[in-house]
């Protein structure tokens, strides 16, 4: 079932307290990928990745299945795209889009939110949904204001390099 305006209220309201009260930019990022994905029906697969350089690199996920996209170039699939532009993707058909790459047999929707940190895309949000055309604006400002709680603390690449991450 689609999410109503207040599953988003209440799952935002949560993720803004986890940002105002936890210290560990870790635990943030990790607590947002759980709040969206176990608190919201479409969801299927959510995960954070991150900038390095040339590449969005694989942080923290939730979902029933592991990606082998660890690593994207940034121009490539629908993630490469949104962190290419700065601008939210919003694929209602994976299979009719040329730019997809597959992860899951059962996926048939995609949202990507670029996540911002002083003008800089820093990482962004992915996620899929095993139902078609899943996503609409309310996902997007849902989304985007998520991606604004959790920049700060999504700066993995910029400042160690990386770091492996393990769900
Ligand atoms: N489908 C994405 C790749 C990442 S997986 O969905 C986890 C894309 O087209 O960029």
């Amino acid at each position: 079932m689609s999410p109503s305006a207040a599953d988003y209220e209440a799952v935002a309201a949560d993720i803004e307290q986890l940002a105002a009260t936890e210290e560990d930019s870790d635990a943030i990022v990790r607590g947002a990928v759980e709040a969206i994905h176990d608190r919201l029906d479409t969801y299927s697969w959510v995960g954070i990745y991150f900038v390095e350089g040339e590449e969005l690199v694989l942080g923290p996920w939730k979902g029933p299945t592991a990606t082998d996209h660890v690593r994207i170039p940034i121009g490539e699939g629908v993630c490469g795209a949104a962190a290419a532009s700065g601008v939210t993707e919003i694929v209602d058909d994976v299979n009719a889009d040329p730019r997809y790459l597959a992860c899951f047999p059962s996926t048939r929707s995609e949202i990507v939110v670029p996540i911002r940190y002083q003008d800089m895309v820093v990482a962004e949000i992915d996620i899929d949904s095993d139902s078609a055309a899943a996503f609409g604006d309310d996902d997007r400002s849902f989304l985007e204001r998520v991606a604004l709680l959790i920049s700060p603390h999504c700066l993995v690449g910029w400042d160690t390099g990386g770091q492996a991450w393990e769900p």
